[in-house]
């Protein structure tokens, strides 16, 4: 991955392939960010003009490069949009700085070191600017440049230098490691979201979860098929019946302390999705490698937990299978016993989120966890909702609720709170078991959230997260939001873990 060094020396004398400034929004025309003072100097003070002449409005998403000047080391000037300038006096807000340093780093793919002159006030300045450019450098290229060079495709940024960000001082150095730790595992998350599915089956995932376990001091426990039947699994091995690829339920342990609150993450892990008996349709299923981001989520935010040594316990529990169809398949109108004993009609195979989460979230519930938080790829309903980058918060606890939705717009996560309506529960009345896999079609995603809580322990705080808009993303790269896999969600666990360790929740 990129590397991160913070740096002392003056933009214009540091040596470096690319200087990177920030170009805001005035009121008359593009003005040029704090932090780049001495790169405007070596324009004669007539950078913002060259831009406007350029074309450049300081609107985000814009890159312009340009060729320095002399009396600038580094040959390239690289003046990357922030949006509206800030009021008199006002800073930057970290998202509009994590996304121009995120656009910076995209720009800069296959250079070797970049300087960057954003501007940046305080240490949170500082953790933004890292988290852009570290997650906007990330690019996917495992299965590209060749038999021969595996991983050799187009390189990324090699080195981020940030400039007026205090390497002395302890609150910058600490966001700077924070960040690193961060974006690493957001990265990591989506190398596994963007390994395809012949590559990453259950028993992958698990294995790559348990070499991490090792690294990292996080105790790792692998349920296998065998010990799933045995166990009861109704519900995972259900789902994971049909595949070649058999299912795991996976544990992760990080203990703090024994006297520490404990914050247990639930991830869907599917991964691939191809509908089982009830088959999507082409054009439904080219994306479906993504149904295991929740899972790379709560794995991602488990590591990071650990690595930043957050006073709090986090378990990690990824519900690992494989929907395929074959003569070994669920079909629908089959009834599965989950774990928790309650029995369920599966009257689509398609609806199989729900089935393994069922089972993980009793499983997790038994420890008597202070709150628990599932993140899925849930519903397509979701994403009619809320669009392809903003994920949906339910839960049982409307403070939890609003507590998780303020902290996903404090680390830059798009999210918005979602009902559990209780008369939506009756259209999942079977006339066979206990409950259906399938309710009404309106407010799916409500449906599904309501089909969860039924496995969710008495008394326990309990969130769930549907992420099956922002998880994947097809469109062009934006900001530090790179093509496939996003890390969405990441970012707000380890927040909420933080917090949970502050003792300001649960
Ligand atoms: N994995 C899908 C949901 C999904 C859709 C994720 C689009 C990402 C993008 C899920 O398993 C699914 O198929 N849900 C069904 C449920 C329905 C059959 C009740 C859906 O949303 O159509
Ligand atoms: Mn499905
Ligand atoms: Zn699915």
């Amino acid at each position: 991955m990129t590397a991160l060094t913070l740096s002392t020396a003056g933009a214009a004398t540091l040596r470096a392939d690319a200087i990177v400034v920030g170009v805001a929004k005035g009121a008359k025309g593009p003005v040029v960010a704090p932090g780049a003072e001495a790169v405007d100097k070596a324009f004669d003070g007539k950078l913002a003009a060259v831009l406007e002449t350029l074309g450049a409005a300081g609107a985000e998403g814009e890159a312009t490069k340009l060729p320095s000047p002399a009396g600038l080391k580094a040959p390239v000037v690289l003046a990357v949009g922030l949006g509206a300038a800030p009021k008199k006096d006002g800073a930057y807000g970290a998202e509009a700085l994590r996304r121009a340093a995120g656009t910076a780093a995209r720009a800069l793919a296959g250079a070797k070191k970049a300087a960057f002159a954003l501007p940046i006030s305080d240490a949170a300045d500082t953790a933004a600017v890292a988290e852009g450019a570290l997650l906007g450098a990330y690019a996917f290229t495992a299965y590209q440049g060749g038999a021969d060079a595996k991983g050799s495709g187009k390189a990324v940024l090699a080195e981020v230098a940030l400039l007026g960000a205090k390497p002395r001082d302890k609150a910058h150095k600490a966001a700077a490691e924070r960040a690193l730790a961060l974006a690493e595992e957001i990265n990591r998350a989506r190398d596994l979201i963007n390994t395809p599915p012949n590559d990453l089956t259950p028993e992958a995932f698990a294995a790559v979860a348990s070499a991490a376990g090792k690294e990292h001091g996080i105790k790792v426990q692998v349920l296998d098929e065998k010990a799933l039947v045995k166990g009861g699994f109704g519900g995972i091995m259900g789902v994971g019946q049909g595949s070649t690829n058999p299912p795991r339920l996976v544990k992760l342990t990080y203990t703090h302390s024994r006297n520490a609150k404990t914050l247990a993450l639930v991830g869907k892990g599917i991964t691939y999705d191809s509908g089982g008996i009830s088959l999507k349709p082409a054009g439904h299923n080219e994306t479906m490698k993504c149904d295991m981001s929740g899972a790379a989520a709560v794995f991602a935010a488990v590591v990071a937990a650990a690595r930043l040594g957050l006073p709090v316990n986090v378990t990690g529990w990824l519900a690992l299978a494989e929907n395929m169809p074959s003569g070994n398949a669920t079909r629908p109108g089959d009834v599965l016993r989950m774990y928790s004993g309650k029995t369920v009609e599966v009257l689509n195979t398609d609806a199989e989120g729900r089935l393994v989460l069922g089972d993980a979230l009793w499983k997790a519930s038994e420890e008597k966890p202070d709150a628990i938080v599932d993140v899925a790829t849930l519903t397509g309903a979701m994403v009619l909702a809320l669009g392809n980058r903003t994920f949906g918060i339910m839960a049982n606890d409307d403070a939890f609720r609003t507590a998780i939705h303020e902290i996903a717009d404090e680390v830059g996560e798009q999210s918005w709170p979602m009902p559990l309506p209780a008369e939506l529960r009756k259209g999942m009345d079977s006339p066979t078991a206990d409950i259906a896999n399938m309710g009404e079609r309106m407010g799916g995603g409500l449906v599904a959230g309501l089909f969860l809580q039924e496995f969710v322990g008495e008394g326990i705080t309990w969130a769930h997260l549907d992420i099956a808009g922002p998880a994947f993303h097809e469109g062009a790269p934006y900001g530090y939001t790179p093509k496939g896999g996003t890390g969405s969600s990441v970012r707000t666990l380890v927040k909420l873990a933080e917090r949970m360790g502050d003792g300001d929740l649960g």
